[in-house]
């Protein structure tokens, strides 16, 4: 998108955000252009999953007020001083190519935080249904001087991080399904996709990128299992910003952590999150499907799957419910 569209759509939306009625005129007075201009504007963003109608005499209006990202709210609600910059961006293709892009130019630790993503990855070639304003798409990257060989077990950990920082908001029944989905009463709440960069035998940094379901549109087109909100889970609306900053907070701790002490530490905490701790289930891995039973992962983050009575550490791949 062109800078110019994009400075129009996000002053049309810092003026919608208070979920009050705005006329075309007003819209276009605001921004220079006709009302006419103003509609197709408008039709771009609900393409974007904002649920902006329209009502004959009183205009334009939001279902429902949005606060939208904000760095210096993000800033202020961090408990330590940012350990690098804190970028909130718009809209984007996607968080994780927009850093893996600018490795070069950014610092360790630097977050970028989208409204929302046209191009949003999930593991696994997977599309990320990013819808505007409705969850949170981070991507912090790290540097690790102890290259590939010290990255096991990182998503793991990363898993850790998010279930931290949901814990702060109030929620303190998520689980972690292998390798780092967050579940919440058996539904997917966030998702982890880790992207590594850098020469064997030499440091490598890491993109981490999280998507975590906020407050999703009713109607969400292109998810395929099923799907949890913060929104759910709490039984209200909940503060972006101070949320990002919860999550950013958590991410550099469990970062810095993991870059010096690697997974075992951390072993503990991730068994008590454990979905399919002692369950049935089914590894896939490329073709290779391996039934067994979940005892839980190793210090280098494997999963331990248990067949005819051997335990065997299992490093890729997916688990899920055996039967499903
Ligand atoms: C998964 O498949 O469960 C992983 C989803 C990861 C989505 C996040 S949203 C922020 C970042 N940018 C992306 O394009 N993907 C990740």
């Amino acid at each position: 998108m062109n800078k110019d569209v994009e400075a129009i759509r996000t002053q049309l939306l810092q003026c919608l955000s208070d979920g009050q009625f705005h006329s075309g005129e007003a819209l276009g007075h605001l921004v220079g252009l006709s009302r006419a201009a103003i509609s197709n504007h408008v039709k771009a963003l609900r393409e974007l999953g904002l649920d902006i109608f329209r009502v004959t005499g009183k205009g334009y209006r939001l279902a429902s007020a949005l606060t939208l990202l904000d760095r210096d709210a993000i800033t202020e609600n961090l408990s330590h001083p940012p350990v690098a910059d804190i970028e909130v961006l718009n809209i984007i293709d996607s968080t994780n190519t927009y850093l893996k892009d600018r490795l070069a130019q950014v610092e360790p630790g630097h977050v970028c935080l989208a409204e929302a993503q046209t191009a949003g990855r999930g593991r696994q070639g997977r599309q990320w249904i990013s819808p505007f304003g409705a969850s949170l798409y981070v991507s912090l990257c790290w540097r690790f001087p102890a290259g590939y060989q010290s990255l096991n077990g990182l998503s793991l950990a990363i898993g850790i991080a998010v279930a931290r920082a949901l814990k702060r908001t109030g929620i303190d029944d998520v689980q972690l399904k292998w390798p780092n989905d967050v579940y919440w009463q058996g539904r997917k709440l966030a998702g982890v996709l880790i992207e590594v960069e850098g020469q064997m035998g030499g440091a490598c940094d890491v993109v981490i990128g999280l998507g975590l379901n906020v407050q999703m549109p009713t109607e969400v087109d292109g998810i395929t299992q099923p799907w949890a909100d913060l929104y759910q889970a709490l039984g209200e609306t909940v503060d972006r910003n101070q949320l990002s900053a919860w999550v950013i907070e958590a991410l550099w701790q469990v970062c810095e952590a993991f870059a010096s002490n690697g997974f075992a530490p951390l072993l503990e905490e991730w068994h008590a999150l454990d979905y399919f701790r002692d369950q049935p289930v089914t590894l896939l891995s490329g073709q290779r499907q391996q039934q067994g039973i979940c005892r839980g992962v190793n210090a280098q983050g494997a999963l331990l799957l248990e067949q005819g009575g051997q335990i065997t550490p299992c490093y890729g791949g997916e688990i899920s419910v055996r039967g499903q």
